[in-house]
């Protein structure tokens, strides 16, 4: 009861706090791309093979000194659907990209284009990037099928495309949308990707050692009904996506991980153990229903776009479509209200955060690309569109309920103890040792709240 009690009046003393520290690092009115020379720039754009308009960056990934962007092929005119800056040249806040792995890999004329539209890439801590093909291009207009989606793996030493794993035709459904990715990487030899399927609900588990893959279903894989209603810098929307935002928490002493998870169309957060996931008999069973937990609700107004977790601190940040925000959940403490806080909002720079980042250097990064004013109104290419913002880890969670408390911490203590002692104090009048009894209870009030906090 007590240390019930002093969790919520220590989560109500965060819980208010919030930081907007994150700074734009670039920032774009239309996306370009690093050609060999001019003229062939001026030429695609002359035969319409690059549409500045048409492009627009969705997912996001950073490893040492390059920074990926996917560019789905939502229309014509995108020449390259994954491409690169390096972050070691500064030189300018705009830059072109160059396209990943090359140009040819981009090549529609191809009979097997090698890359088609991937929405979502993962580097891993082996140093490989998983790129999750959706292989649709003209989402939203003159759709065209490349086959079934891919999981294309690349070396990041060389760039050489390591494995394809073509999803089989019975994990794939009518109306399938596969955007999102997760990889659970503790062994390099023995890692899991898992590809969230949005428009058919779904999760598409594959094993690097096995090389096969496997449906994953569940209820709470699916939209609510009742979140539906979008509404993002004055454009009002309806969408029923399922299952989006996938995080892995650090692989405990099992081997396995948590993975965190929620539809887009829902204000509710979700989570798994990959022991489930990973054992194909299990996962592809009835018996599961009840291996998957409901953490809770964020609230009103909270559906929740793309997410990550920071392995080292156990924070989770999330993007808040609706709200123009990005948010975090120190995921060692409950899924309440108190327990999670803003970490930036801004409605002009932050209109749809669409991917959330940490890399290993423990930096913060958040792409907003106004996604829904590019489908359903137009981008003014005049003004900045699309963003890149960052911060450190340590920056971003300052001051907020996710932040870890080792310093507030003795604080909190001492004001409790004074409350304490006043008790013990009026109780002791006929306990023989008063001191003792208050200084074992300040013993176990710290090591509760040390097991509540880290
Ligand atoms: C880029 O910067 C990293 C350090 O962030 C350094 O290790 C690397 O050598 C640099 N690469 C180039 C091509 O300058
Ligand atoms: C959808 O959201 C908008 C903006 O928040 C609101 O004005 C509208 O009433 C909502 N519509 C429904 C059907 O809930
Ligand atoms: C996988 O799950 C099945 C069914 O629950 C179980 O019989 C089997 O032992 C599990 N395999 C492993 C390797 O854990
Ligand atoms: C941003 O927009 C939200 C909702 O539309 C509004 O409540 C909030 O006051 C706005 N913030 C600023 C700084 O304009």
């Amino acid at each position: 009861m007590i240390s019930t009690w002093i969790g919520l009046l220590l989560l109500w003393v965060v819980g208010a706090l919030a930081n907007d520290n994150l700074h734009v690092a670039f920032e774009w009115r239309e996306m370009d791309f690093k050609y060999d020379t001019s003229d062939q720039r001026w030429a695609a754009i002359e035969k319409g093979d690059f549409k500045p308009a048409n492009v627009i960056p969705f997912g996001l990934e950073v490893y040492k000194h390059r920074l990926f962007v996917t560019l789905p092929r939502w229309r014509a005119g995108v020449p390259a659907s994954l491409a690169y800056l390096d972050l070691n040249d500064t030189s300018t806040k705009m830059p072109a990209l160059k396209p990943f792995p090359s140009w040819e890999a981009h090549n529609l004329a191809e009979a097997e284009p090698e890359l088609v539209s991937p929405f979502r890439v993962r580097a891993d801590r082996c140093g490989r990037l998983w790129v999750l093909d959706l292989r649709i291009s003209g989402v939203l207009e003159k759709t065209k099928m490349y086959g079934a989606p891919q999981l294309l793996v690349y070396d990041l030493h060389n760039d050489d495309l390591l494995r394809r794993h073509t999803i089989p035709a019975e994990q794939f459904k009518q109306g399938s949308f596969l955007a999102n990715l997760a990889i659970e990487d503790g062994d390099c030899e023995n890692t899991f990707a898992y590809a969230a399927d949005l428009g058919s609900p779904g999760l598409v588990v594959y094993s690097w050692k096995s090389q096969e893959s496997w449906r994953v279903q569940h209820h709470f894989f699916h939209p609510d009904p009742m979140a539906g209603n979008f509404s993002v810098n004055g454009i009002e929307f309806q969408w029923d996506d399922g299952l989006y935002g996938l995080a892995l928490s650090k692989p405990m002493e099992t081997g396995f991980s948590t993975l965190y998870f929620h539809p887009l169309c829902s204000t509710m957060e979700f989570s798994v153990s990959t022991s489930v996931l990973r054992n194909k008999t299990l996962a592809t069973s009835a018996e599961i229903y009840r291996d998957f937990k409901v953490l809770g609700s964020r609230g009103p107004n909270t559906q929740a776009g793309a997410e990550f977790l920071d392995q080292e601190t156990g924070v989770l940040f999330y993007a808040l479509p609706n709200l123009n925000e990005v948010a975090c959940w120190r995921t060692s403490q409950d899924f309440t209200h108190n327990a999670q806080s803003r970490i930036f909002r801004n409605n002009d720079s932050m209109i749809f955060p669409s991917d959330v980042k940490v890399d290993q250097e423990k930096r913060l990064w958040v792409l907003s690309n106004q996604l829904p004013v590019f489908i359903y109104d137009e981008l003014y290419a005049g003004s900045i569109n699309f963003r890149i913002h960052t911060a450190s880890v340590k920056e971003a969670i300052e001051n907020t309920a996710c932040e870890s408390r080792t310093s507030p911490l003795p604080d909190i203590i001492n004001k409790l103890g004074d409350i304490l002692n006043t008790n013990v104090i009026l109780k002791s009048t006929s306990d023989a040792s008063p001191m003792s009894a208050s200084s074992l209870m300040m013993a176990t009030l710290g090591l509760l709240m040390s097991l509540r906090l880290f």
